[in-house]
C-alpha cells in the first residue's frame, strides 16, 4: 500500500506540525510529509522542514490578484505533488473555497477548543474568559464554515479560574500533539467516513486508542 502524502500548511512556531514529523519519524504514523506551504517569511515552521529536508513554499497571500486566486495557487502546489491529505498545523486564515473543493474532507485542521464552543481565533483566550471548567482541543474536516466540519477526535482538559490564555493554551498544546497524530493516523488507515455531519470511525480498537477521546475509546 503507498503511503499517505501530506501537504502541510502552518503559519507559525509549527509544534503540530513538529509532532507529525515526529510520529512519522517514530513509525506511529506511516506517511510522509511532501510539502510545507507558509504564509509567513519568518514562520519557525520553515526551519523545521528544513532540518527534516521537506520541501517549503512561501505563499504570501497579498502577492496573490486575489483571495480566491491564492487558494488556487495553493490547490495547484498540493496536486501537482499528489497530496493526499492536507494538515492545518496552526495556519491562521480561513480556508478558501478552491481549496476546500479540491480536497473535500481531505482537509484537516485543528483547533484549541472544544468545538462547536470558541471557534475563530484565541479559542483558549475565549474559553478562559468565559469561565468554562473544562476546555480542550478538535480535530476536524475543514469546510466552508470556520471551524465548523465534521468533528474527528476531541480531548478534554480541566481549566482553572487562575488560568491565563498562555497556562490553559499549554495544558491543551499537550494533548494537540496527540490527537492530531492519532487522526492523521486514523485518515491513513482509511478508517475515517463522514456520515452527514458526522464521522464514524471504523474498527476501532479500544486498546490502541487515547483514552482522551471518547469518539474512539467507547
Ligand atoms: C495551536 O494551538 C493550534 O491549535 C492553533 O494555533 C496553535 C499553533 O501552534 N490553531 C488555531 O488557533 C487555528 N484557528 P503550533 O504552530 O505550535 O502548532
Amino acid at each position: 500500500m503507498e503511503s499517505l502524502s501530506i501537504g502541510v500548511l502552518a503559519s507559525g512556531r509549527g509544534s503540530n506540525f513538529q509532532s507529525i514529523i515526529d510520529a512519522i519519524d517514530s513509525g506511529y504514523l506511516r506517511a510522509k510529509i511532501v510539502l510545507l506551504i507558509t504564509d509567513n517569511p519568518n514562520a519557525y515552521a520553515i526551519e523545521r522542514a528544513r532540518k527534516h529536508g521537506i520541501e517549503t513554499l512561501i505563499l504570501i497571500p497579498k502577492l496573490s490578484a486575489s483571495r480566491n486566486d491564492y487558494y488556487k495557487k495553493i490547490s495547484h502546489e498540493l496536486k501537482v505533488r499528489e497530496v493526499g491529505l492536507v494538515v492545518l498545523a496552526g495556519f491562521m486564515r480561513v480556508v478558501g473555497k478552491p481549496l476546500v473543493d479540491a480536497f473535500r474532507f481531505r482537509i484537516m485542521n485543528i483547533h484549541p477548543a472544544l468545538l462547536p464552543s470558541f471557534p475563530g481565533f484565541h479559542g483558549q483566550g475565549q474559553a478562559v474568559d468565559y469561565g468554562v471548567k473544562i476546555s480542550g482541543c478538535t480535530v476536524h474536516f475543514v469546510d466552508e464554515g470556520i471551524d465548523t466540519g465534521p468533528i474527528i477526535i476531541q480531548a478534554a482538559v480541566p481549566a482553572f479560574f487562575e488560568d491565563t490564555e498562555d497556562a490553559l493554551s499549554e495544558r491543551i498544546l499537550t494533548l494537540e500533539h496527540r490527537i492530531f497524530p492519532e487522526a492523521i493516523r486514523l485518515f491513513a488507515e482509511n478508517r475515517l467516513e463522514v456520515v452527514g455531519r458526522k464521522v464514524k470511525i471504523h474498527n476501532h480498537n479500544p486498546d490502541n486508542s487515547s483514552l482522551v477521546s471518547p469518539q474512539i475509546s467507547g
